[in-house]
C-alpha cells in the first residue's frame, strides 16, 4: 500500500515534535492516517478530548477512536484483550482496522462517551506513527494514545488531504493548531470497525462499519463469521443513516437512469454532474452545458481513494445535483456503497418526476 510513499510530503521532525507537544499540553493536532486525516487530542486528558467535540460540533454521546503506536501496549487501554483481537492485530495492524474492546478503567468517559468499551487502532501511516511515538515519549509511563475522529465538522465528508483539514478548521489553524501534511490518504475512507466487546456475552465479532479490510478477510483470520449489528450493538456515529454528505444534493442512479441522463432526459433544473465509473465518451456540446461528466476509477480500492476528494471538489462546482452511478452490489464494494449510500440518504431526494 505504500508504493507512493516516496512522493508524499514528509513533515520535519521539528513539526512532529511541535504537534506532539501540543497534544501533551492538552491542545489539538491534526495528522494524516492511511484512511483519512484525524483531529487528535491526548486520550487521557478529558478537557483535551472535549476540545475535539467542540471543534467538530459533535454530540458528546459519540465515542472517539484511540490511536496507538505499533509499540503501544493494548493491555494498557483495554480491560480484556481476547485471543480473537490478538489474531486480528497480528494480521491487520498497523492498518485500517479499529477494534472495539472492553475499556480499561482509566479511559476517560469523554473518549468512550460513557460506554464500557474503547475503540483502538494502530495506523500504518508513517507520519501518524512518528507523531504517536513522539507523543508517547512525552508521557510519564511511556504509554500515550491519541483520541482522534476524522478531522471534519460533524456529519461532513472526511478529509483525505491536509488542505481539506485546514479548510474545515480555519479558526483552530489561525490559533496555531498543527496540521501535519502526509499527502493524500491512500485508503481514502475510514477504517473498518469491528466490535469484540461482547464476546463474553456470546455475541461474536460484529462489523460496525465496513472498510478497506473486509468482513471476508476478518472472518478468514477468525475462522468464524462476522455478524451485522443488532439493536444492542454499540453506537457509532459513522453508522447514522445520513452521514458523510456533501452540501450539493447527491442522488445515486442505476444504469437505466444513467442511460436516460446521457440522452439528456430526466435531468433536474440547473447544471448537474454525472459521476460514473463507465468508460463514457465525451458528451455533445448541447448536453454538456447541462450535464458534466466525471469518470472515476472502476475498481473499489481506487474508487474509495478518490471518493471524498472528488465529492469535496464537486461540492464547489456550483452544481444543482451530483448524479452518482450506483456501484455494483458485490461484497468488494461494501465499504464504498456504505459511504455513498449514507451520503445519498442525507438528501432522500424524490426522483419520481425524473
Ligand atoms: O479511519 C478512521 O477510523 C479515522 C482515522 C482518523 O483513524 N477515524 C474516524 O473516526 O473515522 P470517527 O470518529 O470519524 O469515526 C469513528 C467511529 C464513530 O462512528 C464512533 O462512534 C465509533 O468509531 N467508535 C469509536 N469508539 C467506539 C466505541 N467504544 N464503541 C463503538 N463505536 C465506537
Ligand atoms: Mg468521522
Amino acid at each position: 500500500m505504500n508504493s507512493k510513499a516516496a512522493a508524499q510530503p514528509v513533515p520535519s521532525q521539528q513539526e512532529i515534535d511541535r504537534a506532539a507537544r501540543c497534544l501533551a499540553e492538552g491542545g489539538l493536532a491534526a495528522f494524516p492516517t492511511e484512511t483519512v486525516y484525524g483531529l487528535g487530542a491526548d486520550a487521557e486528558n478529558p478537557q483535551a478530548v472535549a476540545r475535539i467535540y467542540a471543534a467538530k460540533g459533535r454530540p458528546a454521546n459519540h465515542p472517539v477512536i484511540v490511536h496507538i503506536a505499533p509499540e503501544g501496549d493494548v493491555d494498557y487501554w483495554a480491560a480484556q484483550v481476547p485471543d480473537q483481537a490478538r489474531k486480528l492485530m497480528q494480521a491487520f495492524w498497523p492498518g485500517p482496522l479499529t477494534l472495539i474492546l472492553k475499556r480499561a478503567p482509566h479511559i476517560p468517559d469523554t473518549v468512550s462517551a460513557g460506554q464500557d468499551s474503547v475503540g483502538l487502532r494502530c495506523p500504518s501511516h508513517p507520519v501518524a506513527q512518528d507523531l504517536l511515538r513522539a507523543f508517547a515519549a512525552l508521557k510519564p509511563g511511556g504509554q500515550g494514545g491519541v483520541a482522534a475522529p476524522s478531522a471534519n465538522k460533524f456529519g461532513q465528508v472526511s478529509p483525505t488531504l491536509a488542505e481539506h483539514v485546514r479548510g474545515e478548521f480555519p479558526d483552530e489553524v489561525a490559533q496555531g493548531m498543527p496540521v501535519l501534511d502526509g499527502g493524500a490518504a491512500e485508503v481514502g475512507i475510514e477504517s473498518t470497525i469491528l466490535d469484540l466487546s461482547r464476546l463474553d456475552q456470546g455475541v461474536g465479532a460484529v462489523l460496525l462499519r465496513p472498510g478497506h479490510i473486509s468482513a471476508v478477510q476478518i472472518a478468514a483470520v477468525l475462522g468464524q463469521p462476522v455478524h451485522s449489528p443488532d439493536a444492542a450493538a454499540p453506537r457509532a456515529s459513522g453508522t447514522l443513516k445520513a452521514h458523510y454528505a456533501p452540501h450539493t444534493p447527491l442522488e445515486l442512479i442505476d444504469g437505466a437512469r444513467q442511460a436516460r441522463a446521457l440522452r439528456g432526459e430526466g435531468l433536474p433544473d440547473g447544471r448537474c454532474v454525472l459521476v460514473s465509473y463507465d468508460d463514457l465518451p465525451a458528451l455533445p456540446a448541447d448536453l454538456s452545458a447541462r450535464l458534466q461528466l466525471r469518470i472515476v476509477p472502476a475498481d473499489p480500492a481506487h474508487y474509495a481513494q478518490a471518493l471524498y476528494a472528488t465529492l469535496r471538489e464537486l461540492d464547489h462546482g456550483g452544481y444543482a445535483r451530483l448524479l452518482v452511478q450506483a456501484p455494483p452490489r458485490t461484497p468488494d464494494w461494501d465499504a464504498v456503497n456504505d459511504r455513498i449510500g449514507r451520503a445519498a440518504a442525507a438528501f432522500a431526494l424524490d426522483t419520481s418526476g425524473f
